[in-house]
């Protein structure tokens, strides 16, 4: 049988204390179901940039294309200046690996508080397809007469028919293979943004064509935002490009119980992929022992689901589902009634 490889890059503040109960899941997915799996421990982060100031070494991309799939904690340092671990190894491993889908399931699980008042299970339960290497992520700009009264920034919005091709086809795909209310809704700004987004839209209706049984619909940014908190259930799976997807994805992960239950995957169709919980490293609440993992067990239950262990997957779905119905009392760091490796055991027990 083949045995799963996985890269694991703990990382900052919290990112170990959650990674730690995820691979506890995984241990015992693993015992239950009767699959192998090795991991593999990479240091890269915060700590190790302040101390060898090098944010990945040179065959980090190398290294990590041996994988099946790459399990990952939290980059982001109180004392490094913003911008250089996120765009140093998180936005590198996400274009260097063509990662070019952020995946990212929007979904209220039972007894999990949401701010959506009248709204429930039943009506969040749907995925956001983020494109994932391309747009205003690309970093292409400039400043002009920097530091005088005439400055000017631009940051340019990077579109290219193949990279926004392949995504709008992912979404088909999976709002296909999703099965639920075989709904597709692109999410722009053509009202606005009329070389992007037209983009975006030819290319949606076009390969909407090879779709006849997926329905289409189509937002603004700007009215996505109020349908996924006045009318979430008119959602089934949205695509839409990066910064947009960042956005809305934080908004999303509101409605669904916060960062302490949020994770994503970051997918190469055909090659490594990259799992996370989608919450930051949390500093304040380091060696706590608070943090709440679900968010990081979710991200191992949408891993063993890419790796194909169904079976799996499902049971720590289920396992998260019995936990949040029952003992956990609420998603946040500190006020969960439990702490952050009881919950790792107690779903690792479920299993
Ligand atoms: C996310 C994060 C990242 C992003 C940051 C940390 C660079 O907010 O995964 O959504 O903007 O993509
Ligand atoms: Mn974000």
């Amino acid at each position: 049988m083949k045995k799963h490889r996985i890269a694991v890059i703990a990382g900052d503040g919290t990112g170990p204390e959650v990674i730690n109960e995820g691979l506890k899941v995984l241990a015992a997915a693993s015992k239950k179901f009767g699959f192998e799996y090795e991991t593999v421990d990479f240091d890269w982060g915060g700590e190790r940039y302040l101390k060898t100031k090098e944010v990945l070494p040179a065959d980090a991309i190398e290294q990590l294309k041996k994988f099946n799939a790459i399990y990952l904690g939290a980059i982001g340092h109180p004392d490094v200046k913003p911008g250089i671990l996120e765009k140093g190894i998180l936005l590198k491993l996400r274009f260097d690996l063509e990662q070019y889908i952020n995946l990212r399931p929007v979904k209220l699980y039972p007894g999990v508080w949401t701010p959506l008042k009248d709204k429930g299970p039943e009506d969040i339960d749907y995925v956001v397809v983020r494109e994932n290497n391309e747009g205003l992520y690309k970093g292409m700009g400039e400043f002009r007469n920097k530091g005088t009264k005439d400055e000017v920034a631009i940051q340019i919005s990077y579109n290219t028919r193949k990279g926004v091709e392949r995504c709008i086809r992912f979404a088909f795909d999976y709002t296909r293979k999703r099965n639920k209310k075989k709904k597709l809704t692109l999410c722009g700004k053509t009202n606005v943004l009329t070389y992007a987004f037209d983009l975006w839209e030819r290319t949606f209706y076009e390969v909407a064509k090879e779709y006849p049984d997926i329905k289409t619909d189509y937002a603004h940014v700007d009215a996505t935002c109020m349908w996924m908190v006045k009318n979430p259930e008119w959602f089934d799976v949205i695509v839409t490009d990066n910064m947009f997807g960042d956005i809305i994805t934080d908004l999303a992960a509101m409605t669904q119980g916060g960062m302490g239950i949020a994770a994503g995957g970051n997918i190469n169709p055909e090659g490594v992929s990259m799992f996370e919980p989608i919450g930051g490293s949390a500093p304040k609440y380091t060696g706590k022992n608070v943090i709440n993992p679900l968010a990081a067990i979710c991200a191992m239950q949408m891993m063993l689901k890419h790796l194909g262990q169904d079976e799996a997957a499902d049971a720590v779905e289920k396992a998260v589902m019995t936990a949040t119905s029952g003992k956990i009392k609420s998603m946040s760091a500190g006020k969960m009634g439990m702490s952050t490796k009881e919950v790792g055991d107690y779903i690792a027990r479920l299993i």
